[in-house]
């Protein structure tokens, strides 16, 4: 297939494109480097993309906000399918500028899909969020819960990246399917992100942050996890579609703090801070429409992704 993967740079981008080029895909991958983190981590990444398969691979930089830049894509396609995992990612910096991620988010998402309108194809993967759900929905969520109570601007945007593809399906015929992130974490992950930053905090000797009392879940997902479930999605276009890719456990962050510093080989050691708003207190993915219909089955541990994580931020990780 000819692959069009958008934030190809990025955390799960870059994973995805080297899973593509490893079972014989060709990707063609856009990322304008958004500075909300270090250009020099996301070049990075390219490098390892670029090796899973120089021949297959083409990369262009450009802002999807631009309509010069999705004019200059369609010149490499025709494109099989398009995967849009480009975004601003984060819910507390999008609670500082939520313009910005309005822009990013749904500007340039509707820009891409009026170009797969136009040019096609109109198969399209779309990275949305457990963010989505909310501080109010039951847990396990399930993808028919209620997800109108947004709590940040971030989780807002992905929502309304959701209600969108619904009306492409509907007046255009698409295959749109939405996949419901649940945390990922593991090698290259955002610096920003919790255990990234937990991780060069301990590494520091510095103590970790620890926003409430400790009792605040979420289900994390391994990156293979996560990358296995957005291949499936490509391979099984399904009308509109919703899935939750989680790691189908919950860890709660006393743990997943006990168990990096464990992993990494450090002393732990915590401040405590009070609530941060925008956060939700706990996820938990309902796995079963996923399993059912795209066969998706997270196979790594907490502990294992955690050690695996470890490995890799000692290796290249520490800053
Ligand atoms: N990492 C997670 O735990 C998680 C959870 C839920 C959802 N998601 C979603 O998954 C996707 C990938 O997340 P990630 O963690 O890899 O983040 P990331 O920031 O590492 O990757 C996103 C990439 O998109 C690029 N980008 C942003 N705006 C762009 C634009 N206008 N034009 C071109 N490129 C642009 C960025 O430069 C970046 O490289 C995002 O849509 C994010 O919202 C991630």
């Amino acid at each position: 297939m000819r692959i069009l993967l958008t934030g190809a740079a990025g955390f799960i981008g870059s994973h995805t494109a080297e899973a593509l080029l490893r079972r014989g895909d060709e990707v063609i991958g856009v990322d304008n480097f958004d500075p909300f983190y270090d250009r020099a981590l996301k070049e990075r990444n390219l490098l390892a993309v670029q090796a899973a398969g120089p021949e297959r691979w083409h990369f262009i930089e450009g802002d999807l906000c631009e309509q010069a830049v999705l004019d200059r894509l369609w010149e490499f396609g025709p494109y099989d399918a398009v995967v849009h995992l480009a975004a601003k990612a984060g819910v507390r910096p999008s609670i500082e500028d939520p313009v910005s991620y309005v822009r990013a988010n749904l500007e340039a998402t509707v820009g891409l899909w009026e170009q797969c309108r136009l040019h096609g194809p109109k198969r399209v993967v779309f990275a949305s969020s457990s963010s989505v759900y909310g501080a109010d929905s039951q847990a396990p969520f399930a993808e028919d819960a209620r997800c109108d109570r947004p709590v940040s601007p971030y989780a807002a945007t992905k929502r309304a990246g959701e209600l969108l593809a619904h009306t492409y399906v509907h007046l255009h015929g698409f295959d749109l399917t939405c996949l419901r992130f649940f945390t990922v974490y593991g090698p290259r992950q955002r610096p920003e992100m919790a255990i990234h930053k937990f991780a060069t905090l301990l590494w520091r000797g510095e103590p970790i942050a620890q926003f409430g009392d400790g009792g605040s879940s979420r289900d994390y997902t391994y990156i293979e996890d996560i990358v296995q479930g957005v291949v499936a999605a490509v391979d099984r276009p399904n009308g509109y579609a919703i899935y939750n890719l989680g790691g189908d456990r919950e860890t709660r962050l006393v743990d997943l703090t006990r168990m990096l510093a464990r992993a990494l080989r450090v002393e732990l050691t915590v401040e405590q801070k009070p609530e941060a708003p925008g956060d939700v207190p706990r996820t938990c993915a309902d796995l079963t429409l996923a399993r059912a219909e795209l066969g998706y089955e997270p196979s790594t541990p907490i502990e294992d992704g955690l050690r695996k994580f470890a490995g890799w931020f000692i290796e290249h990780g520490v800053q």
